[in-house]
């Protein structure tokens, strides 16, 4: 009998502490005005210095892992998508994590795919479970972004928060709970529109590096505006048609929640109505690989989204990279 992945939970964390645009007024120089009206963003979380990455992986995870009704000893697989990750080099963050919430001698990993870090992770979840290697899955796309953004930087410190969402993906022999389709892909000819040059073998930790902030997040943020309507755009089209779908046959759009005039050029030119768009760039900002899990947690939490329901996510981000998925939420409803 044929196995398929399915959506089966969702759970996320975002830190309490906001970061407001009235807070960077008094950092940078920079407006609420000109932040609302380029961006969408309102406030954005930032986690305390002594939270990680995998705290809060970890509390994103045991969320979905409780709403799958699944224990934890069922997970045979866990993926961090992250860019911030507790350790440059190693321990990975899905080791970290795992040892947090108590998942031992189990397959664990990073994939590294900026803000289409998460939907990346669905694409491996799918093909460990239909190959039959593996039954339940934990994705998780994790962000303490605030550890690279340089807060004298007007550019780029206005957009970026913290936070993490996890979900569980589980074998399903049900072609109704099946993930309908997923295309992800790249292209590294745009790799220094998103860039965090230091630590790595490039530029390895020293002295110099400090001084030049290379340790921080560069962005070619018009460039990069332009590209995400244009690839973003393309990306959703072709998936819809690819699997002979209509844009009003979607429930849900989530798309990557970096500024809300890019989401507002897609889903105008997708025809999408207000409902069926999912927005939280307002209050979080952008979250990278947190931003869509958190999205479907916040429509899950808030009694939106039920069991059945289609989802289209849509995410574009550092690589370049960009990712799309046509996926049912197949889980059970609080
Ligand atoms: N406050 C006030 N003025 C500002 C600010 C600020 N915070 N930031 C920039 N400006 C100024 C610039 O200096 C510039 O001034 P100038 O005209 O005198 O030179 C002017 O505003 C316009 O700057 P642009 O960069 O052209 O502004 P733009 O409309 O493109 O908005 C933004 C900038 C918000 C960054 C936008 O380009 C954007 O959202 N880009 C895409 C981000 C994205 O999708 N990233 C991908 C995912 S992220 C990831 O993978 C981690």
């Amino acid at each position: 009998m044929a196995v398929y992945a399915s959506f089966r939970s969702i759970g996320a964390y975002a830190p309490e502490k906001i970061l407001s645009n009235s807070d960077l007024e008094k950092m940078v120089d920079t407006t609420d005005e000109w932040i609302v009206k380029r961006t969408g963003i309102k406030e954005r979380r930032i986690a305390d210095k002594h939270i990680s990455t995998s705290d809060m992986g970890a509390m994103a995870a045991r969320a979905a892992i409780e709403r799958s009704g699944l224990s934890k000893e069922d997970i045979d697989l866990v993926v961090c998508a992250t860019v911030t990750p507790d350790y440059f080099n190693m321990p990975s963050t899905a080791c970290i994590i795992s040892d947090k919430i108590g998942i031992s001698n189990v397959q664990a990993f990073d994939i590294s795919a900026a803000c289409s870090g998460f939907v990346y992770g669905l694409s491996i979840a799918k093909a460990f479970v239909e190959s039959g290697m593996k039954k339940n899955v934990l994705v998780i796309g994790a962000e303490k972004f605030s550890s690279i953004v340089d807060y004298t930087d007007r550019s780029t410190c206005i957009l970026f928060g913290d936070g993490a969402g996890a979900a569980v993906i589980s074998a399903t022999t049900d072609k109704s709970e099946a993930f309908i389709d997923i295309h992800a892909s790249a292209d590294g000819s745009y790799a220094d529109f998103l860039v965090t040059p230091a630590p790595g073998s490039v530029h390895p930790a020293n002295q110099k590096m400090l001084d030049e902030k290379l340790n921080f997040v560069q962005m070619k943020g018009n460039e990069t505006f332009k590209l995400a309507v244009k690839t973003l755009t393309k990306d959703v089209v072709d998936i819809l048609e690819h699997n002979n779908i209509e844009s009003s046959q979607i429930k849900y759009f989530i798309p990557h929640q970096a500024n809300y005039r890019i989401i507002k050029a897609v889903g105008d030119a997708l025809g999408m109505r207000e409902d069926q768009v999912v927005l939280t760039v307002q209050k979080y900002g952008n979250t990278s690989a947190a931003s869509i899990p958190m999205a479907i947690n916040d429509i899950f939490e808030s009694g939106r989204l039920k069991e059945g329901e289609l989802m289209l996510l849509d995410t574009f981000g550092g690589g370049l990279t960009w990712a799309s998925a046509l996926i049912p939420f197949a889980g059970k409803v609080k």
